[in-house]
């Protein structure tokens, strides 16, 4: 087995991207998150076209981390809300406004 992580696809993503190498870091659990939570309506990266059509690719940048956090928190048109609570919201948020695409 591959150290601790856990056995799901998301892991291996992770892995594949340099995760689960050192201590957890924000930004790796934030991406532990994504690839949980939001991977499989949005995509796996700002390159890939999201599985779920009417889902924007919210990897390729361009949102600000209050429109993510109300997104999570409200829920849109074909995404739940509630899909985050806590300081994951914060967390997530800042990670997707992070990636500033162009
Ligand atoms: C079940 C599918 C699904 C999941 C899971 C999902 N989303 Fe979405 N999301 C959508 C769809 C569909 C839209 C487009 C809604 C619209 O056009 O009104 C959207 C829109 C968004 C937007 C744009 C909101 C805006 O104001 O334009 C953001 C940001 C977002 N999602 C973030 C996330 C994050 C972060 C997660 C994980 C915590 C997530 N989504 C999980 C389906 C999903």
């Amino acid at each position: 087995m591959l150290r601790s992580c856990a056995p799901i696809l998301a892991s291996a993503l992770l892995l594949a991207a340099g995760g689960c190498g050192g201590g957890e870091t924000s930004a790796t659990h934030s991406r532990e998150m994504y690839m949980q939570r939001c991977a499989s309506c949005h995509g796996i990266s700002a390159d890939a076209a999201p599985p779920l059509a009417a889902a924007p690719n919210i990897l390729a940048g361009g949102y600000e981390v209050e429109q993510v956090r109300r997104a999570i928190i409200d829920g849109r048109s074909g995404m739940p809300k509630g899909l985050l609570g806590g300081h994951d919201v914060d967390d997530i948020a800042a990670y997707i406004a992070g990636k500033g695409g162009g």
